[in-house]
């Protein structure tokens, strides 16, 4: 029987970079992405949307690339004086915050771990720009990975106080967890370095992939790994970086979670029946054999 959380979140709304070129970021994540504007903010910050929600990106000037803030949206039925309080009494110290953001009246912020900042809100505005029809144009944010030399206090406060659902590892290095039916929303890397290892955007369907990755071509960008499938996941998936060398992920047919059941919808290209939870090895990254160097341990 699987641990029946009830996760407090139910996605992740935004990633926020510290960019050394804020300009030279705009225009990637505007015009190759495919994201749009939508506010700036008082230090100069640039909220971007994929196309409904006011933000999914915040790029804001910094002296070094830097994972500065996660947004997670919690559910509606959650009071944020309620989920302050919980924090609390989990021992975790929390600032709420009014206005500081547009698009998001009030939010809780909370610093997990070292560098680790994560942002809890009930409501963002949404504009709905629209979807773009230049750049690559995903069609939502859909997970991230960071490495943490916290991993374990990471994971701790994901699975027993948010109540994510673990889904897979990588020999205990990797560990996957959701908080909705997607097979990962967060993938925490247990490595002495602190950093966001890459950020996932869904594309629209599969055909999407050479499309996106003619579309990076054309910004002078190369594609590093894939399009390929995974094992964990089981998600197609082409890995490029941004202009400071994030990783940046565009992938589909992620696996569907069903917690109820603790596995993951049948599919015909899974190795396993039920596919359910497991430890991967770490020469099993990729389903198809091929070359999958995926710079763990590389800033
Ligand atoms: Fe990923």
């Amino acid at each position: 029987m699987s641990r029946m959380f009830n996760p407090k979140v139910f996605q992740l709304g935004y990633v926020g970079l510290g960019c050394t070129d804020l300009g030279r970021s705009a225009q990637y994540y505007m015009e190759t992405l495919g994201l749009t504007e939508t506010a700036k903010g008082h230090l100069g910050e640039i909220y971007a949307s994929v196309g409904y929600e006011h933000h999914n990106v915040i790029l804001t000037k910094a002296a070094h690339k830097s994972l500065l803030q996660l947004g997670f949206q919690l559910k509606p039925a959650i009071d944020l004086a309620d989920f302050a309080k919980q924090l609390n009494a989990y021992g975790v110290r929390s600032a709420v915050k009014s206005d500081s953001q547009p698009g998001i009246s009030k939010l809780i912020e909370v610093e997990i771990a070292d560098g680790h900042t994560v942002q809890f809100y009930r409501d963002i505005e949404a504009p709905a720009p629209g979807f773009k029809n230049v750049g690559v144009a995903p069609l939502r944010l859909g997970h991230v990975a960071v490495i943490s030399p916290q991993a374990a206090k990471l994971r701790k406060f994901y699975e027993e106080f948010l109540g994510f659902w673990y889904t897979d590892e990588f020999e205990g290095i990797a560990t996957f967890l959701t908080c909705n039916r997607d097979h990962h929303v967060i993938n925490i890397v247990d490595i002495p370095e602190s950093r966001v290892h890459h950020i996932a955007f869904q594309l629209k369907d599969s055909v999407s992939h050479p499309n996106a990755c003619d579309e990076l071509r054309r910004a002078g960008i190369k594609t590093e790994w894939g399009p390929s499938r995974h094992t964990a996941g089981h998600n197609l998936a082409g890995y490029h970086y941004d202009p400071d060398k994030v990783l940046i992920e565009l992938y589909t047919e992620m696996d569907v979670f069903i917690p109820e059941l603790g596995m993951c919808e049948a599919r015909p290209w899974h190795e396993h029946f039920p596919m359910k939870p497991r430890a991967w090895k770490l020469t099993e990254l990729n389903a198809w054999g091929t070359d999958f160097a995926f710079n763990l341990g590389q800033g």
